[in-house]
């Protein structure tokens, strides 16, 4: 190899790289002209067809090429390095302005939309909103609710007792005994709750679901006003054309003692698949105050009257909403709960 040899090699070299786009290329170069069988090698190693004498002088200007390359090739490895960076922030910018992603929201239970329906009319007609201990003593439970011992309502079955004197209350009526203690009268109030009771959960059942339990007492209260305040519950709840029926039924804390049925606000009475084909539905139990009750929680039933009624909670939002199956009131599956 001579001189003008080498130098078309070192041009050829520099030509390549600064034509090169990236470091893989670049890489090729590197091993092409300066890897250990590279051409600048090859023309070290012919440095020994040369004539003695000339060896020193071509080695040096073989040298010099070969750093020049070094040289050019690393500064190229730099620019490209910096180019590659520059490239892949511009591809990883944030745009600011973009909308933020969605957080996912909860949502109201059924439950609750249709206890705060309840609560609007009750509250509309003067009602207080009061709330009772979910463990309850056997007393105000069953005893002060004229339930005495050997009644079957207090079957253990049903209920969960924590001692003999405590429970899981299995009806929010103990709140009706609460608030006449209290001696303020008149008394005018509706008591949502949990309630207990040993069931197994089914379609229709649950050990735990809600009451709404009400009460009046008053002075000169009939069963005209009981008719009449869940008549008006009855319309604003399911609708301005509902009426309700009263069956007699029998409750120990009541007498008379009636259930309520409305009719069915989805036939409007003729018979459908809500109603079973009856066109009416049953919504709750409620009754006169017993005299007896009044009186063991020191109110003179001579002189005050008054009446009390419950609701099943789950029932009021299964019927609103039409829900087929209790399962979905429990399982907040948040696709469910959506439709509300
Ligand atoms: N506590 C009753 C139950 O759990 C419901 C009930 C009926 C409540 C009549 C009342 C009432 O206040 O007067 O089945």
């Amino acid at each position: 190899m001579n001189k003008d040899e080498l130098k078309k090699m070192e041009e050829e070299a520099l030509r390549q790289i600064r034509e090169a786009e990236n470091m893989s290329k670049l890489n090729e170069i590197r091993i092409a002209f300066l890897g250990k069988k590279g051409q600048f090698t090859n023309a070290m190693k012919s440095l020994r067809d040369l004539p003695k004498e000339e060896r020193p002088v071509f080695g040096q200007v073989v040298n010099e090429a070969r750093s020049n390359v070094t040289e050019k090739l690393e500064e190229m490895k730099t620019a490209l390095a910096a180019k590659a960076r520059e490239k892949q922030l511009e591809s990883e910018v944030i745009d600011v302005t973009l909308p933020a992603s969605r957080m996912e929201l909860g949502h109201r239970h059924p439950n609750e939309i249709a206890l705060e329906e309840v609560e609007r009319i009750f509250v509309g007609m003067g009602y207080e909103v009061v709330e009772g201990p979910e463990i309850e003593k056997d007393y105000y439970n069953f005893e002060a609710l004229n339930i005495p011992a050997n009644h079957p309502a207090k079957d253990e079955q049903d209920t969960f007792y924590i001692t003999k004197e405590f429970l899981l209350r299995t009806q929010t009526s103990g709140t009706q005994v609460h608030e006449m203690e209290k001696h303020k009268l008149p008394i005018r109030m509706i008591s949502p709750g949990r309630v207990f009771r040993a069931d197994e959960l089914d379609a229709t059942h649950s050990p735990n679901f809600h009451q709404i339990e009400g009460l009046v007492i008053d002075k000169n209260i009939t069963f005209a006003d009981l008719k009449g305040t869940l008549a008006e519950f009855a319309k604003q709840l399911f609708g301005p054309d509902t009426k309700i029926k009263l069956r007699p039924h029998h409750f120990p804390f009541t007498e008379p003692s009636a259930e309520v049925d409305v009719s069915c606000f989805k036939c409007g009475g003729k018979g459908c698949r809500l109603c079973k084909g009856e066109g009416w539905i049953e919504i709750l139990g409620c009754g006169m105050v017993h005299p007896h009750v009044l009186e063991m929680s020191g109110i003179d039933p001579n002189e005050y009257q008054g009446f009390a009624f419950g609701v099943g909670l789950e029932r009021i939002a299964m019927l609103k909403y039409e829900i087929d199956d209790m399962h979905h009131l429990y399982e907040n599956d948040i696709r469910f709960l959506k439709q509300f």
